[in-house]
């Protein structure tokens, strides 16, 4: 049977657009944020797996992702704060879905500059990594969103070590429900890789998503080198209610205010984790930020 074509526009679930929505919306807090700092000179957002920019949503209608919206917001703030620079780096490795993000995208101004790229994740952030201790009054936001729970480490420690933001979407969901039907040496390369553990010694964290989650906070929290910065994590559920049940549930994740929350001035836990009743947590973002004076 021949191989079913992969989709250019990928179809967003109802979690999927809360979290373009969710990254927008604190795209622009933290930009306002750094833009009203007179210790920085631009910002630069980085999108390594920025799939197409556009998606359908249940309905069949056109949705923007994560890139597009950002990319519109950052334009306002370029627009705004003229003597400062905005760059934007949005990179996936399957080219068609970089072809259709650029017809998307607005067009560059003096002050506001996009490079999209075709290349994998590892290959930009090694090039992107070492140049960020040149920046100095640039800010960066590095969002890792792969489709699996995949997270390389090797190249996200440069963004760790330096001034700025790294959010990890952190597919909890693979773990979950592979790990202990993982038969190929790649697929269980894959685990180690991303928890850092040897295979045997993960089997046993099983469909335990905490096992998973406090292994990917541990690691952040160790690779913090001299600098001090916050470790949050948000869990993001999936829609799927039982029937039989019979719930019906509202899909509200926002509880109080996250962007404070995040971009915490103070030592108070940075973010609330959400107490929900929906089935199943697909993802957790998990967001490594400093802490702004
Ligand atoms: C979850 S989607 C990204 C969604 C996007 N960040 C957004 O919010 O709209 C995952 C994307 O990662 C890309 N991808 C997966 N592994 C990659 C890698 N190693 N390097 C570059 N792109 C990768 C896939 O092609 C896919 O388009």
């Amino acid at each position: 049977m021949p191989a079913r074509k992969k989709s250019v526009i990928s179809k967003a679930s109802p979690h999927t657009i809360k979290k373009f929505e969710l990254i927008e919306e604190y795209i622009k807090s933290w930009a306002q944020k750094l833009m009203l700092n007179n210790s920085c000179n631009g910002l630069i957002f980085i999108d390594c797996m920025c799939n197409s920019g556009i998606y359908t949503d249940d309905a069949g209608e056109i949705v923007k992702g994560t890139a597009v919206r950002v990319s519109e917001a950052l334009l306002e703030v370029a627009r705004t704060y003229t003597d400062k620079t905005v760059y934007i780096y949005l990179n996936d490795k399957d080219a068609k879905r970089v072809d259709e993000l650029e017809k998307h995208l607005p067009q560059n101004e003096r002050n506001f500059q996009i490079v999209t790229s075709r290349l994998d994740a590892h290959e930009l952030l090694k090039t992107i990594g070492p140049q960020l201790c040149q920046t100095g009054h640039l800010h960066y936001f590095l969002l890792y969103d792969p489709y699996d729970a995949s997270i390389d480490w090797e190249a996200l420690l440069p963004f760790f070590r330096n001034w700025g933001e790294v959010m990890i979407n952190h597919m909890v969901s693979d773990p979950v429900r592979a790990i202990t039907r993982a038969k190929r040496k790649t697929t269980k390369e894959k685990y180690e890789n991303t928890y850092l553990e040897d295979f045997e010694k993960l089997v046993p964290f099983g469909s335990n998503k905490t096992a998973y989650e406090a292994r990917v906070e541990e690691i952040i929290s160790s690779l913090h080198g001299t600098r001090k910065y916050y470790v949050a994590a948000f869990p993001f559920y999936n829609m799927k209610v039982s029937h039989t049940y019979n719930h019906n549930v509202e899909f509200s994740i926002f509880r109080g205010d996250y962007r404070t929350a995040l971009l915490c001035n103070s030592a108070s836990s940075p973010i609330d984790t959400l107490k929900t009743d929906l089935l199943f947590q697909n993802f957790n973002l998990v967001c490594k930020c400093f802490i702004y004076p």
